[in-house]
């Protein structure tokens, strides 16, 4: 479901259509929510490149992890008619959004620089419309990755846990030695973070796909996802009593500073690692979380909104080249945490936990098991997206039985659909 009027995001692409473009200086409002530490360097590296060929940028930064607060501030924008030109969206929203007339086509662009022969074909399918590109990926990133410091597992003796049983056990372990086992936030979209790693390793890939991807009505109703909700709620347990409102880079701050032995978040994690000089394999580790070849997949991308101005189509166009440039995808992604969405990237310069992802990537994607995150936003979003979460964190912060929230997970989806 779309929350903006079709008719009204065309009459304003019309009148930007046309504004006949002459050669005129590329400026560009950016919009994106990249705001903790190793996220605002990687944006940063991105409005140095747009500078250096002489374009103006217009930061619109809207803090909020996982991009929540920035979808309101779009829409509301859109609906005024004064759309900024780039914006950071991804997964089916960038389909809503094209078909609601907002994007730009980024076809001469694309063509240009043989996006096809660049990028996977799953990026492709993200990114196009209709056949032809209408936003540009920045990168890959991993959902299902445990960070934990190791000097605080080797207090109890152990490694980073390979399994579920032995996560609990380890967790357990830290508990009784005083030791916080898990650094979580306090936002829905962690909850939803921790609670689809949960999904694939308990239920498996076939179940996440039924369940996250498929909406099958008897995976979300099944013993297996009450099985997810009690692993969950030991989850809960693990987690110390400050969280609630805690912002997720905060929480890997605690694993950094040995407060806490583990977070489960995306690889967005690792930027904030990399941005206190940290280095994996010595101060931090990195491990999927446990699943039998699973991953899970999202993927930052800018899309170009129809906008008004020849230099803000120059602006757009000077972009979206940047973006999918060779350099530019290494440099950015080294400071995110994220691998780069194109596939020739040369991979000297990225980390051991960057390239475990890019070769789990494509095991997974010639295995079966490459599954679209649906806490970012890549298998669902909108109200489908806002149930799961929702139920999630109902869940997570209430005593709420597991059979309960089965319940509850059921029949919200189904209204959602
Ligand atoms: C985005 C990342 C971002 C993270 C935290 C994810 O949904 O894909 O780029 O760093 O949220 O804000």
């Amino acid at each position: 479901m779309t929350y903006f009027s079709k008719a009204l995001v065309s009459a304003v692409a019309l009148t930007v259509a046309m504004a006949a473009p002459a050669k005129a200086d590329p400026k560009a409002e950016v919009l994106h929510y990249w705001t903790s530490g190793g996220e605002a360097k990687a944006v940063k590296a991105l409005q140095e490149a747009f500078a250096a060929r002489g374009g103006e940028w217009i930061d619109a930064p809207v803090a909020g992890g996982g991009g929540d607060a920035q979808a309101a501030v779009l829409r509301a924008r859109v609906l005024a008619g004064d759309p900024p030109a780039a914006v950071q969206i991804k997964g089916p929203n960038i389909q809503e959004w094209a078909e609601a007339g907002a994007l730009a086509d980024l076809s001469d662009v694309a063509e240009a620089q043989n996006w096809d022969a660049v990028l996977p074909q799953t990026i492709q399918d993200i990114v196009k419309y209709e056949g032809n590109y209408v936003a540009v990926p920045v990168n890959v990133h991993r959902v299902d990755w445990i960070w934990a410091n190791p000097e605080v597992l080797a207090k109890v003796g152990a490694d980073v846990p390979t399994t579920w049983d032995e996560f609990n056990a380890t967790a357990d372990k830290l508990l009784a030695a005083g030791i916080i086992p898990l650094a979580h936030g306090g936002q829905p979209w962690q909850d939803a973070t921790v609670f689809e790693t949960v999904v694939l390793g308990i239920g498996g890939v076939d179940f996440y796909r039924k369940a996250l991807v498929d909406l099958d009505m008897d995976a979300l109703g099944s013993d297996t996802m009450v099985a997810v909700f009690d692993q969950m709620r030991k989850m809960r347990g693990y987690v110390d009593p400050d969280f609630p409102g805690r912002d997720w880079n905060l929480a890997t701050a605690m694993v950094m500073r040995g407060e806490a032995a583990m977070q489960i978040m995306g690889d967005w994690a690792k930027g904030e690692f990399a941005a206190a000089g940290l280095e994996p394999g010595k101060d931090y580790v990195c491990a999927p979380t446990p699943s039998e070849g699973g991953y899970l997949l999202n993927s930052d991308s800018f899309a170009m909104f129809n906008v008004s101005g020849a230099d803000q189509v120059e602006g757009q166009n000077l972009l979206s080249e940047l973006i999918l440039g060779t350099e530019f995808q290494e440099t950015f992604n080294l400071f995110k945490g994220s691998i780069p969405a194109r596939t020739d990237v040369p991979r000297g310069e990225f980390d051991a936990c960057a390239i475990k992802s890019m070769d789990d990537m494509v095991a997974a994607a010639d295995g079966g098991t490459l599954l679209g995150s649906m806490a970012h936003e890549i298998a669902q979003a909108g109200a489908v997206r806002g149930a799961f979460i929702d139920v999630a964190t109902a869940h997570f912060n209430s005593d709420m039985s597991s059979e309960e929230a089965v319940e509850k997970l059921v029949s919200s989806i189904k209204l959602a659909m």
